[in-house]
């Protein structure tokens, strides 16, 4: 009896130890990083404190669920599902919606939920708003100039900044008659297929990327026209990861030669587009010149931001587009109450962006492809830029973090019938909450695009639902397969469709 009390004791007095120490640490964190920076022998010190006290962080969270590895390869095969969104998603259903995943030295985390995405992107944001430092991506993104890859640092939130600024201002000087403008020559280009069935995924594209060369530089091309074919070849070739190294340095330089040429185009212009996001640039630029961060932003950061402007914007509104029309293939009855809700509500008129809240029905159709087909549905890696935890599990400081968006949307917990598409459930009544929508992403890396996509979102659909129907073609081809091919980008195969315009159309 008495050597239990005095185990327990000794129990006891080692807990209460560990916890002095753990609480020591914590305090002085800061402490020691400031150290760290002025002396080499406190640096060293201090970087084995560090480990100390990542060791008793780990010690004293519960370890990360996740799949065992292989010899050497870890979790790596994991990675290389054909459609790995869903594969992630199956996943969260065995290991949770926050799991780990071992790829050589890298440690990923993926999260599942919208609650835990959500801690992560938006409680924690200054934790998590690094992207992983990659030699691929160096190259891709100009030596980590541009915004989408670029890590967390003053540099990059100084151009976050000026581009989100100039987006802003452009957005609402022009922006609804830029898309306007985009929503009748689609309507234009359908019209004249006359009911031939056809794949509209060139039209959508082109239509997307003209909003952004628009906003942009001010210029809008045809579908055949040769230098917009350029343009999307070279942007479709640079995709990550790129197996072929070669071809990317090419196509990168070619990319590079475009927007340079666009550029030099607009400076020498002597009636210059002053809407144009460009023109906004280079003043923010010129006014950076006059405070004490004189070179901090350069020419190469409107170059970049161009590049992150037409790569973010074309693909993904183009895409979703694209996967609404292959929605209402399958669900006729969407289209026709969309419609109808278009004509009592605004009777002849087209839609204005200021009109969706008494567009219920549409903005439910929406919400609905963007739940079920976020075209970005991994979004774009995080890294952790120091320790953090996320639902109490500690991440070590340059863990990657996989915002599982797709995973979010499908999540049993939150959507009842996730697989289905049921627009219907944004409706009053219908159970569905847009609050617990992610699709694009949230906190400091929320997609910089967001708002011009919700406007363009609404406005192709309104103008396309408002004068055509889309029917199967008449040779009883079958339904567009709803799968999806996944890259970066979430795409549907392809498939063709008959638009035929409405008695009401105006084309
Ligand atoms: C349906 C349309 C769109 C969707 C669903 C979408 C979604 C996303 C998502 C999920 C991210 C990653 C967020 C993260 O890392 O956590 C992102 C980033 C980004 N998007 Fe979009 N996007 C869309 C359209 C656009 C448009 C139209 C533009 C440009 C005008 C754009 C520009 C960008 C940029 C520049 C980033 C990088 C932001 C950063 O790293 O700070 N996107 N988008």
């Amino acid at each position: 009896m008495a050597i239990e009390t005095s185990m327990i004791s000794v129990g006891a007095a080692l807990l209460l130890l560990l916890l002095l120490v753990v609480l020591f640490l914590s305090q002085r964190g800061p402490f020691m990083q400031k150290k760290y920076k002025t002396t080499k022998s406190v640096g060293a010190e201090s970087g084995l404190w560090q480990h100390l006290y990542q060791f008793l962080n780990r010690a004293s969270s519960p370890s990360l669920p996740g799949p065992t590895g292989h010899f050497l390869l870890g979790n790596m095969l994991e990675m290389t599902h054909d459609h790995l969104p869903i594969h992630l998603t199956n996943l969260a259903q065995r290991y949770g919606d926050i799991y780990r995943l071992k790829c050589g030295n890298t440690t990923m985390v993926v999260l599942s939920s919208s609650e835990v995405i959500k801690e992560a992107l938006v409680k924690k944001w200054s934790d998590f708003a690094g992207r992983p430092i990659s030699y691929t991506g160096d190259i891709v993104s100009g030596g980590g100039r541009n915004i989408s890859l670029g890590d967390y640092t003053e540099e990059w939130r100084a151009h976050r900044r000026l581009v989100h600024s100039a987006l802003q201002r452009c957005c609402q000087q022009s922006l609804h008659g830029v898309i306007e403008r985009q929503a009748i020559q689609l309507k234009k280009a359908l019209s004249d297929y006359q009911g031939r069935a056809v794949d509209l995924a060139e039209d959508f594209t082109v239509a997307a990327s003209n909003v952004i060369t628009t906003l942009a530089f001010g210029r809008e091309y045809d579908k055949s026209s040769s230098e917009l074919q350029q343009l999307h070849s070279c942007l479709n070739e640079i995709k990550l990861p790129n197996p072929v190294f070669a071809r990317l340095l090419k196509e990168v330089t070619r990319r590079d030669e475009i927007i340079r040429q666009h550029l030099s185009n607009y400076k020498s212009q002597d009636k210059k587009n002053e809407d144009a996001i460009t023109g906004a640039l280079l003043q923010g630029i010129e006014k950076q010149h006059n405070t004490e961060h004189k070179e901090l932003l350069t020419d190469v950061h409107i170059h970049m931001a161009t590049v992150d402007l037409l790569i973010g914007g074309t693909e993904t509104t183009a895409a979703w587009l694209n996967w609404t029309i292959a929605f209402l293939l399958h669900r006729p009855d969407v289209q026709t109450r969309v419609y109808e809700e278009m004509v009592t509500v605004l009777e002849e008129r087209y839609p204005k962006y200021s009109d969706r809240h008494r567009l219920p029905v549409l903005c439910s159709l929406i919400s609905e492809v963007l739940r079920l087909r976020p075209v970005a549905p991994l979004a774009v890696p995080h890294r952790a830029i120091r320790d953090s935890s996320i639902a109490g599990y500690f991440i070590p400081k340059n863990t990657v973090i996989i915002p599982n968006l797709f995973g979010a949307h499908h999540d049993p917990a939150v959507w009842s019938e996730p697989y289905s598409f049921k627009p219907e459930r944004f409706l009053e009544g219908g159970g569905g909450s847009t609050r617990a929508l992610v699709p694009f992403g949230g906190g400091a890396r929320l997609c910089l695009g967001e708002s011009v996509a919700k406007m363009e979102l609404f406005l192709f659909t309104a103008y396309l639902l408002r004068d055509f129907q889309f029917l199967l073609p008449d040779d009883e081809a079958s339904l567009p397969d709803l799968r999806g091919v996944a890259s970066v980008v979430l795409k549907v195969k392809s498939y063709k469709v008959t638009a035929r315009a409405r008695p009401t159309a105006t084309v």
